[in-house]
């Protein structure tokens, strides 16, 4: 499928739709950080930002996470919020997913929160609904996680203020993870100082050489004073074939207490979840004092409350 990379910013450049990360300036960025953090610090349980607003959540993949926290940074702003429940939804009966999408306009609705196992579905939807009405991506095939990678972004500033002396590695299957790529641009975008790429080669993409990482085969080179690790699961249901066994990742990159030695001694460790312990991670990494993986999904609330509140308001102007 053809994604258009520019059809989320309005004639003025404001975000409008929030499908990738790519062509995003470090400012607004930043602006997304800046405005979660106001929710955070205010305390308070309710805004009225989207009061009188209709958001659809449309997934076609399953999600824990994403899913809950958009309901509830949904319901946060005061929003109307319809959770499509796909697996019972007209789709099974022949309707397209354009029809589908038309179907809920005519019930006013504004956004939509779109996952997809096809990449640029979010994209094609965003080419089809009508001039005032929003899309987000909430993860499409292999392609972009992009308020994943924000809350992310939101997470190492919490616990390192700055991300321009910071060596990040990112761990495991980067070839079928949307949530690595969109981590590599945003992570590039707020030139950190050094990315940190590890896993076997087979699950490699074969772009590696123009994205700027370096590779390592070896888990402890390369994490290696690291700042920050991020954990990866193998993402099996995007294989065609078991490309490893899981024992031998296990043995190979699996992060464990000793491992983690060779990382910085005030290092994070992140992960996007799910997270399959004793595979990629130990649960003694997983629950020790260096993990921040619950912390990233707190801030998955007040990351997906800023932008939704973002992109409405930008609709305004
Ligand atoms: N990180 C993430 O996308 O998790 P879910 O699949 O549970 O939404």
């Amino acid at each position: 499928m053809e994604i258009d990379q520019k059809i989320q910013f309005s004639s003025s450049n404001k975000l409008i739709h929030l499908l990738n990360i790519s062509n995003m300036s470090r400012e607004q960025i930043f602006e997304i950080l800046d405005l979660a953090e106001t929710y955070v610090d205010n305390k308070q349980k309710r805004y009225s930002d989207l009061e009188g607003r209709t958001i659809a959540s449309l997934f076609f993949e399953p999600s824990t996470r994403t899913k809950t926290t958009f309901e509830l940074a949904s319901k946060r702003l005061s929003a109307d919020f319809i959770n499509i429940d796909i697996s019972n939804s007209s789709t099974l009966k022949g309707e397209s997913i354009v029809d589908m999408i038309k179907t809920l306009e005519a019930m006013s609705c504004d956004m939509f929160i779109v996952r997809h196992s096809i990449s640029g579905t979010p994209h094609y939807i965003a080419k089809q609904v009508g001039e005032k009405i929003s899309v987000i991506n909430a993860g499409d095939g292999i392609h972009a996680h992009p308020t994943q990678a924000m809350l992310d972004m939101y997470t190492i500033r919490k616990y390192k203020k700055k991300f321009d002396n910071l060596k990040v590695a990112i761990v495991g299957d980067i070839l079928h993870s949307r949530v690595a790529k969109s981590l590599i641009t945003s992570l590039t975008i707020l030139s950190v100082k050094k990315i940190n790429i590890i896993g076997p080669k087979i699950l490699m993409p074969e772009n590696l050489n123009e994205l700027h990482v370096e590779y390592f085969d070896s888990l402890e080179d390369g994490i290696s004073g690291c700042d920050v690790v991020i954990m990866l699961r193998l993402q099996k249901e995007r294989m065609h074939e078991a490309l490893i066994s899981t024992d031998d990742y296990y043995k190979k990159y699996g992060l464990t207490s000793k491992k983690l030695q060779s990382a910085s001694r005030d290092v994070i460790v992140m992960h996007p979840g799910p997270i399959n312990r004793g595979i990629e991670i130990d649960s003694d990494v997983a629950d020790g004092n260096n993990s921040v993986i619950l912390d990233q999904v707190t801030s998955g609330i007040s990351i997906r409350m800023a932008i939704m509140s973002m992109i409405m308001n930008n609709r305004l102007k």
